[in-house]
């Protein structure tokens, strides 16, 4: 027994030495060239499988996936931000990463093998010994559901449509360009897929509208994403590549282009209790729960030219906003950002609501 005991630990001793000896040889190649053997390429396979589906178990599905707004805005991100390595509707991935170990797969035909939580995941989280990132705003669960929207509505996309949600009023490039030539092109191109050229935002509220604020604003907003201060994986990667000069030139072309605009929402539209408790909240705040009179600081009477336009926003986006307000991941590092969080920090979901709806269903111009 003892003997039997002693030889185990000789073989295992000596497993370990041979193990240590190649693996400090070099001999092991980590070229990319050579790709995976087979069973490499099933145990890593097997090993992402089973830990996406573990950590996945307590993600809870939004509903309204199929909401156009997300699927607008995870399409045009997609665009500059994965069609790269993935292909897009439109066109194939793009040489250079292929030659990746694992290369990035075409996502259509592998969409329907995940649940809409585990896509979510690999989004957020990336896939670690490969290519696939991390989203860059890890407080943004909203946007990496976009993303989730879009990629569930991918499989049955045609071409043009995915053209018409990534590309909106800019020239799509030309055929087999592909994603990276954006970064060569001039940088308001590039806005105009999301915003217009006008500034209108989509009508979905996918995007915002910049044509109602001041260029003070806008510029700070620019200078908060860049610094990475303002967490948006989508604006953090548009914002990258501008010089001071051309943030500055972007800001004055956006700024008060149309304050004149119609409002989005139709008052008509929206149920009068709803109209009713917004206009409440924004002209006289909750006392009781220490939220302030949002009128106090936004509209042009307030003479502050560098607080946020919202008469007139889009509702979506004004819910985003103020849901990132009220669990304190909106900052901007500017020397005013306390004041928002100070304000709205005790809003409940249906208040959001109501005032969401209020602000939208106000033209730009409106003063209370
Ligand atoms: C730098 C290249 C690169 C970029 C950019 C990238 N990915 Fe990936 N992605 C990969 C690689 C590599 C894999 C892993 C493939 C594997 O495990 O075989 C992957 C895997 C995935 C998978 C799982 C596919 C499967 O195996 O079933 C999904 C879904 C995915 N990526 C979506 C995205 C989305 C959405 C974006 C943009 C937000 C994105 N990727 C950006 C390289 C990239
Ligand atoms: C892929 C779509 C997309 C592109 C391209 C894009 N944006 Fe945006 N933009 C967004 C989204 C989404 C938001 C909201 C981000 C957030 O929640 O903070 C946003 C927000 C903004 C804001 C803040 C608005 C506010 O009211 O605070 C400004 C300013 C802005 N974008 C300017 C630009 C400029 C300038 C460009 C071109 C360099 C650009 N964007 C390109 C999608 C895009
Ligand atoms: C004490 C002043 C103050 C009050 C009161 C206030 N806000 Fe704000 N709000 C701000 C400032 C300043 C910002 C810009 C913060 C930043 O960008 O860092 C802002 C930003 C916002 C934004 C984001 C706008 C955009 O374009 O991204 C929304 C939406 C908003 N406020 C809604 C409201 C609502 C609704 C209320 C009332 C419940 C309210 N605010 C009350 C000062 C205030």
């Amino acid at each position: 027994m003892t003997i039997r005991l002693r030889h185990l630990v000789h073989v295992l001793a000596a497993l370990v030495v041979t193990c240590a000896a190649v693996f400090w040889s070099g001999i092991i190649s980590i070229s990319a060239s050579s790709g995976h053997w087979t069973i490499t390429d099933l145990i890593l396979h097997t090993a992402m499988r089973r830990s996406v589906i573990f950590h996945a178990r307590n993600v809870t599905v939004p509903p309204d996936l199929e909401h156009p707004g997300l699927v607008r805005r995870g399409a045009a991100h997609f665009e500059s931000g994965c069609a790269p390595c993935h292909g897009s509707p439109v066109r194939p991935r793009s040489t250079v990463p292929q030659e990746m170990t694992p290369p990035p797969p075409p996502l259509a035909p592998v969409i329907g093998q995940w649940e809409p939580q585990h896509l979510f995941w690999i989004v957020k989280h990336g896939v670690k010994f490969t290519g696939m990132p991390a989203w860059p705003a890890l407080s943004r669960d909203d946007e990496v559901w976009a993303i989730t929207a879009f990629l569930l509505a991918m499989p049955e996309m045609d071409g043009a449509t995915y053209t018409a949600l990534a590309y909106g009023a800019a020239e799509p490039p030309a055929r087999g360009a592909g994603g990276l030539s954006l970064v060569t092109r001039p940088p308001l191109e590039n806005c105009v897929r999301c915003h217009d050229h006008e500034g209108k935002g989509d009508p979905n509220g996918a995007f915002p509208r910049l044509d109602i604020q001041t260029e003070i604003y806008l510029r700070k907003a620019l200078e908060a994403y860049h610094r990475g201060q303002r967490a948006s994986g989508i604006m953090e990667s548009m914002v990258a590549p501008l010089t001071e000069a051309e943030t500055t030139a972007l800001a004055a072309h956006y700024a008060r282009k149309a304050p004149d605009a119609p409002a989005p929402v139709d008052p008509a539209s929206l149920p009068p209790d709803i109209l009713r408790r917004g206009k409440e909240i924004a002209q006289i705040g909750i006392p009781e729960r220490n939220v302030a009179s949002c009128l106090g600081c936004h509209g042009p009477k307030t003479g502050r030219p560098e607080f946020p336009q919202i008469h007139g926003q889009y509702r979506e986006y004004i819910e985003i906003q103020l849901n990132l307000f009220v669990s304190g991941t909106r900052s901007s590092g500017a020397d005013f950002e306390h004041l928002m969080s100070m304000a709205t920090h005790a809003l409940d979901p249906a208040d959001i609501e109501a005032v969401a709806a209020w602000f939208a269903s106000r033209p730009p111009s409106a003063d209370n």
